[in-house]
């Protein structure tokens, strides 16, 4: 019997857990998505290629891996269906690659257009959502309302969209939101038929098999721990749960299926939307980051706020997903920038905490930080040869959170990726 491996980020996403899961993809014979949708943008660049996926598992690029998409996940047929398009190219057979879960849940047109009444009605206080429809999706499943993907292989499946349409269409005249879906059930229609075309079964039984019979099972994950609906900085979140017991509800494997947990984070922190990021840096040292480290989000583009490396966050994301090993990605954003801050502690003047208050209050506490020197643009590709201050880094932060760091990432492309050799692995 083999295991599931999770790969998932430990901050507010966008840590490059499609780079890695494509780097990762050819030790396993299945890579899984187990929760979000849409709201993901995992990019991918080789051959000098750049590909960004938002519900495709980032292993449909390799010969001979299956990817599964998950119970867990909510999908929306339209930009499913582009996204498939977008891989005729460069020849990907995806209906041999790819299977999809009869009980992922459908994204309708009109749950997108909820998401943007609710946001509206939420004013300052939006959350900065994607607007892909997400919170509105999870929230019918919740209801159990939603409509799944198996159901649109039932005859019945027109009646019952049509009903949860105008149950929408009634809330969002509530909100005083007007709309014309004409065009987008046009394409809701034609995508769903794409949809029929492809693989569509009860993959708990499917990713059970290939445990049993000693397939190796990639789960990727989406978004980042601090936007997990339970754990994150609620309710600046997302809907579900990201973090990694998210893998067994959103895939069906039981706990102790569960292998390896690589838990990923940038050098620094990034965040799209609202919420609390205590070591956000504004004006422009927080543009220096975002210039440098290119940090536009990969699905709507909005530039994501920057700042230094948050350890209390690190050490509770590494906590709740029982991380193994620690991925560091963009060590060459850090590159010659100058001195590096870490945040080691939250004060308020009284006394200093590492654990993430319930609501983070910038008026109320304040970082406390430690500073690092900044090391040279030439990273050899052996640990053992990393320039001394971006050892000092790595050190420091695998001492604090103990756990070790055995990838470092230094660009966004497959080949720039450098692993710890299980000789030093060991003596460290
Ligand atoms: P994901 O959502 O976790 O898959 O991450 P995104 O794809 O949204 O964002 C990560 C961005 O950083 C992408 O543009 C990647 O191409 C890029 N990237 C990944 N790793 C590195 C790295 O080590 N260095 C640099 N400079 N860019 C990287
Ligand atoms: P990947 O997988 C970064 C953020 C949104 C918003 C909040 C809720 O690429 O790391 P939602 O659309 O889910 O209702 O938005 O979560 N968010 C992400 N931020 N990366 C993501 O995915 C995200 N998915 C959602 O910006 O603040
Ligand atoms: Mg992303």
């Amino acid at each position: 019997m083999s295991s599931v491996d999770v790969l998932l980020g430990l901050q507010w996403g966008d840590e490059g857990k499609g780079k890695v899961v494509d780097y990762l993809a050819p030790q396993y014979e299945v890579v899984a998505r187990f929760q979000g949708g849409p709201n993901a943008g995992h990019t991918l660049e080789f051959d000098g290629h750049k590909h960004v996926l938002h519900q495709i598992p980032s292993g449909i690029f390799h010969d001979g891996i299956t990817n599964v998409v998950g119970n867990g996940v909510v999908l929306d047929p339209i930009t499913f269906r582009r996204e498939l398009t977008e891989l005729d190219p460069f020849g990907i057979d995806y209906t041999s690659r790819l299977i999809v879960s009869d009980r992922a849940q459908v994204i309708l047109p009109t749950h997108r257009m909820l998401d943007r009444a609710y946001e509206h009605a939420k004013g300052d206080s939006k959350i900065g959502s994607t607007l892909r429809g997400i919170g509105p999706t999870y929230q019918d499943k919740m209801a159990r309302v939603g409509l799944r993907v198996g159901d649109l292989l039932e005859k019945d499946f027109k009646d019952r969209y049509c009903a949860l349409r105008d149950r929408h269409a009634r809330i969002l005249d509530q909100h005083g939101f007007e709309f014309d879906i004409t065009a987008e059930e046009e394409q809701f229609w034609e995508a769903i038929e794409v949809m029929r075309s492809l693989q569509i079964t009860d993959t708990q039984y499917l990713i059970n098999d290939f445990l049993r019979s000693g397939k190796s099972v990639l789960a990727e994950g989406a978004q980042g721990s601090l936007l997990d609906v339970d754990f994150g900085s609620y309710p600046f979140v997302t809907s579900s749960n990201t973090v990694s017991a998210g893998a067994c509800t959103g895939l069906g494997v039981a706990p102790r299926q569960i292998g390896d947990v690589f838990g990923i984070f940038k050098a620094y922190c990034t965040r799209v939307g609202s919420g609390p990021f205590p070591t956000e840096l504004h004006g422009e040292e927080g543009e220096r980051l975002r210039k440098k480290g290119n940090e536009f989000g990969a699905t709507t583009g909005r530039p994501r706020r920057c700042g230094w490396l948050d350890l209390p966050a690190l050490k509770y994301a590494v906590m709740i997903n029982g991380v193994t090993q620690l991925y560091m990605m963009k060590a060459d954003v850090l590159a010659e920038i100058g001195d590096v801050e870490v945040c080691t502690g939250y004060t308020n003047g009284t006394g200093e905490i590492d654990h993430l208050p319930l609501n983070y209050d910038r008026d109320e506490w304040q970082t406390v930080s430690k500073s690092f020197p900044s090391w040279s643009e030439d990273i050899p590709a052996d640990f053992d040869r990393f320039p001394s201050q971006l050892s000092e880094y790595i050190g420091y932060i695998e001492s604090h959170v103990e756990v070790p760091i055995t990838l470092v990432s230094v660009g966004p492309d497959r080949t720039q990726t450098i692993i710890k050799s299980r000789e030093s692995a060991i003596e460290a």
